[in-house]
């Protein structure tokens, strides 16, 4: 409840927020079933929000891998940077379209999982392109770009733009969350 009035506080000022509840626990587990955190040493999250995934990654995580979370909102970044206290995590204020340079900084390569609940369809295709493109370059070969959109989002039109870049990709409706959200898997 108290997220949901953040979100919507937030959401009223940043139209890039584009969402005035969090996703449900329900969609966070079908989202992250697609992760094998034994395997796993470095994930990045772009638009965490208030941490609702972040909280879930951070209890399957190993104990030495690594998460970044990209988070664009300065509010939702400085909640972040009070609530989250695991030496795992770093977390950076500024656009997902800025990934290689969050890697750099963090002196990391290349990731086994993206996570991304950005608003793709509200995004100008230049900024779009950029960050699918960052995004595949910041990942491992055979890593994962996971990327949950809500209903709302009219953009099927994601996996296209996905097809150019990713060898794999596939999408699927998910029914079990309020509201339904398009889960994209693509595998470098
Ligand atoms: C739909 S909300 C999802 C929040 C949360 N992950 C959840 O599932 O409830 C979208 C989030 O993406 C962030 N965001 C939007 N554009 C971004 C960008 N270019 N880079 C990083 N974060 C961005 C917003 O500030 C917001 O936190």
């Amino acid at each position: 409840m108290i997220d949901t009035i953040t979100y919507l506080k937030t959401f009223l000022r940043d139209k890039n927020v584009a969402s005035i509840t969090p996703t449900s626990s329900v969609g966070v587990k079908r989202v992250c079933r697609k992760i094998d955190f034994d395997s796993s040493s470095l994930i990045i999250e772009y638009g965490p929000g208030t941490g609702v995934f972040t909280n879930y990654l951070l209890n399957n995580m190993k104990p030495d891998a690594k998460l970044i979370l990209i988070e664009l909102n300065k509010n939702f970044s400085s909640i972040l940077k009070k609530t989250i206290r695991d030496p795992r995590v770093v977390i950076v204020n500024d656009s997902a379209a800025n990934v290689l340079e969050a890697l750099r900084n963090c002196r990391e390569s290349q990731a086994d999982y993206i996570l991304s609940g950005i608003p793709f369809f509200w995004l100008r295709n230049g900024l779009r392109d950029k960050i699918l493109c960052n995004t595949y370059n910041a990942l491992k070969i055979g890593g994962k770009f996971l990327v949950y959109q809500t209903c709302f989002q009219t953009d099927q039109h994601l996996k296209v733009h996905l097809d150019r870049l990713f060898p794999s990709v596939s999408c699927k409706f998910e029914l079990m969350n309020v509201p339904p959200m398009r889960i994209y898997e693509a595998t470098k």
